[in-house]
């Protein structure tokens, strides 16, 4: 019956261009215990950060201990508000601060794409969070500080290569994240956006990739920095590692239009001169 096999067929396409854009955004490396071959999705590693231990927590379809129960409008307001079922603030550990950009349509190819993950009964760890931070309500003065309510307006005065690599880049998957320094509260420091961040997620350093000659990637050539987003190389026949590694498994999977797209935007931002670092050894 034709009429039964369109929305079918509609469905499916929410579901691979869902899977798309969970790749790109790496949601697996959090929500996925890989080290301790963790079930996927049913809860991640320890993510230490200066404010303590989290967790991130199963986002199966068990509607016990994950996600299952959650309508398509709380998966919607847990990414672009960064609100849980419970209606409780949630850490930005969860990068909602860059997943609120993303559009109503993207969020909901996510959610049809997660639907058709197998429920694993896994309950969630505790956070080990140091205090006061471990005080959800105090979120509230947080959010109204620093957050910033999505989805990303457009950027003016650019072509559409450029406006698709800032909408991968910032909210999909997610770089400064990692890239840009933080303040005393945690909260992206976006003046300096890009510039490094010798602190970033679980101790790594994350370099400099603003367009500074000498201690950033100012000599990278659009095509080296679509190189490194394929298939980790740099243009010295390095491979980059840490948290990195995992970032290209995600943006690797991305067609080579979009990983140009993202490298356009990154080389387009403006030079901030930060100290040269030795790289910290991996502790
Ligand atoms: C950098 C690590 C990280 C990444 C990447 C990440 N998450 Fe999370 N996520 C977390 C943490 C930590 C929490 C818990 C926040 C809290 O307890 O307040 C969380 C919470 C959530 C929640 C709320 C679950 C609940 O039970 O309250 C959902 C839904 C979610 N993430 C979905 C996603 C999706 C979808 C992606 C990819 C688009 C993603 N996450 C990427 C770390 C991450
Ligand atoms: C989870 C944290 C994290 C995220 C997210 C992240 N990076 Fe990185 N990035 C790193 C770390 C850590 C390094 C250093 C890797 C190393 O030392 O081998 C790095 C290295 C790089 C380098 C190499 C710079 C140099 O001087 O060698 C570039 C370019 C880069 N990242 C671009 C990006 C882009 C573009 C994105 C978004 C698509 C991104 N990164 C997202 C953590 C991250």
């Amino acid at each position: 019956m034709i009429a039964a096999a369109a929305p079918a067929a509609a469905g499916d396409a929410a579901v691979k261009r869902g899977e798309y854009l969970f790749v790109a955004a790496d949601c697996t490396s959090c929500h996925t215990d890989t080290q301790h071959k963790g079930a996927f999705l049913a809860g991640g590693p320890p993510l230490a950060t200066p404010f303590g231990v989290f967790y991130a927590p199963n986002i199966t379809t068990d509607p016990h201990d994950g996600i299952g129960n959650w309508t398509e409008a709380d998966f919607h307001r847990a990414l672009r508000s960064g609100i849980g079922h419970g209606g409780e603030y949630l850490y930005p550990v969860f990068p909602f601060t860059s997943f609120t950009n993303l559009t109503d349509q993207d969020i909901a190819d996510l959610y049809a794409y997660l639907r058709t993950v197998p429920p694993v009964a896994q309950p969630n760890k505790a956070d080990d969070i140091t205090p006061p931070f471990g005080w959800r309500f105090l979120l509230w003065f947080w959010r109204a500080l620093f957050f910033r309510e999505g989805p990303l307006p457009t950027g003016p005065g650019h072509d559409a290569e450029w406006q698709r690599g800032r909408y991968l880049a910032e909210a999909v998957a997610h770089c400064q994240e990692c890239h840009t320094p933080r303040n005393l509260l945690g909260a992206l420091d976006e003046s300096v956006a890009y510039s490094g961040n010798p602190d970033g997620p679980d101790k790594q350093d994350a370099p400099n990739i603003t367009s500074d000659p000498s201690s950033a990637i100012a000599n990278w050539s659009v095509d080296d920095l679509t190189q490194l987003l394929t298939d980790g190389q740099t243009p010295d026949f390095d491979y980059v590692g840490s948290g990195m590694a995992e970032v290209v498994k995600g943006t690797g999977a991305l067609t080579k239009a979009d990983r140009r797209a993202i490298a356009v935007y990154i080389k387009s931002q403006p030079p901030i001169h930060t100290e040269r670092r030795e790289k910290k050894k991996p502790e």
